[in-house]
């Protein structure tokens, strides 16, 4: 990821090799923060609270949330009980934990540590491997549109900040950009909070053309003939093909569906739950009212919030839904793009 033109990782280990430093989420796309994580507790807290976010990784950071427990005297089972417990959707959480519970049994007291750093490290470079080779397939798809321009819709981000590096959804449009393909990215803002927002942000590090759009609009430019494909993330696929992600990606799925537009989702294997066939299983994180009721952003040039509600009106917050398979044009995965209904064989499943 380009972060003011030095190239970084949304996490990587500190100078005395054991503390995790993540890029604070929370602060941009106003401030570019680092945070350094040492305890179990601050690790849970940081992707409870979303100071990092996006499945990936926040399975990476869980991951290295483990390794902590193990240098600072944390049970294994007590710390992946904690942090499983911060954010209920993403699979990718529970797939790195069980990594790192693999990758410790048996493994002896006095070798814990450094057998912990080393899986979380690999889960880490893992995922840039997936999502580089995401990017490429993705790109592939791009280029087949043979247009002056390529206009892509996302919705949420699925870019770098979300994963470790490249991002998933993105990883196309970084890798199409790469290789002079002319690519424009139509950017949802996302409410209620505007995950877009950190979208833009990236796209701009990347000088990206891209152009920020009320959630609402994505189907009318679909409609105009403004949009030639979307590309969305994954918080947890289906064995069957099924997406969930972000709020708000089923209406713009269906709006494709009506228009004629291809749909894609970037699925790196981490976000598919092969034990899940059915929508319905897929727990749905309900977040805190609080995330409607305020928008955050500048205030006269500093960071505050805005009261948008009613006091006395009531808020819901389902953070999550799921597209249903008829609605996948594609699945984009580290393996090559399947359908729906080739997903499982593609991996052996
Ligand atoms: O609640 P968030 O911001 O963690 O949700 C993120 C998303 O929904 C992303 O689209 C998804 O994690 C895919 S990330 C590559």
């Amino acid at each position: 990821m380009n972060v003011e033109g030095i190239w970084r990782r949304t996490i990587e280990l500190a100078g005395d090799g054991r503390s995790v430093m993540v890029i604070d989420q929370a602060r941009l796309p106003y401030a570019i923060e680092w945070m350094t994580l040492t305890s179990v507790a601050e690790v849970a807290r940081a992707i409870r609270d979303m100071h990092i976010r996006g499945a990936p990784l926040i399975g990476a950071t869980a991951a290295y949330g483990v390794a902590i427990a193990m240098r600072t005297g944390v049970a294994l089972d007590a710390a992946c009980a904690e942090l499983a417990e911060t954010r209920p959707t993403a699979i990718n959480l529970r797939w790195a934990l069980h990594q790192m519970q693999s990758a410790l049994a048996g493994v002896y007291a006095g070798e814990r540590e450094a057998v912990a750093y080393a899986a979380a490290a690999k889960i880490a470079d893992d995922d840039v491997a997936a999502c580089e080779a995401i990017g490429n397939y993705g790109k592939g798809i791009i280029d087949a549109i043979h247009k002056p321009r390529v206009d892509v819709l996302t919705h949420c981000n699925a870019g770098w900040l979300a994963t470790v590096d490249w991002g998933t959804a993105l990883a196309p449009v970084y890798k199409a950009h790469e290789a002079g393909i002319a690519v424009h990215v139509w950017v949802e803002e996302t409410r209620p909070r505007n995950q877009g927002m950190l979208t833009a942000w990236e796209l701009l590090q990347h000088g990206v053309p891209h152009t920020v759009i009320a959630d609402n609009a994505g189907g009318h430019l679909m409609q105009r003939g403004q949009v030639d494909l979307c590309i969305v993330g994954t918080d947890r696929t289906t064995r069957n093909g099924d997406v969930c992600n972000k709020i708000g990606t089923y209406l713009k799925g269906l709006a494709a569906h009506d228009n004629g537009v291809p749909f894609y989702a970037a699925v790196p294997s981490s976000s598919i739950d092969w034990t899940v066939g059915a929508p319905a299983e897929i727990p749905i994180e309900e977040r805190s009212g609080d995330e409607v009721r305020f928008v955050n952003g500048l205030i006269e040039g500093k960071p505050g919030r805005v009261e948008i509600v009613p006091r006395g009106s009531a808020v819901a917050n389902p953070a999550f839904d799921v597209t249903p398979r008829r609605y996948m044009t594609g699945l984009i995965t580290e393996r090559g793009v399947a359908t729906p209904a080739t997903l499982a064989g593609m991996f052996g499943k």
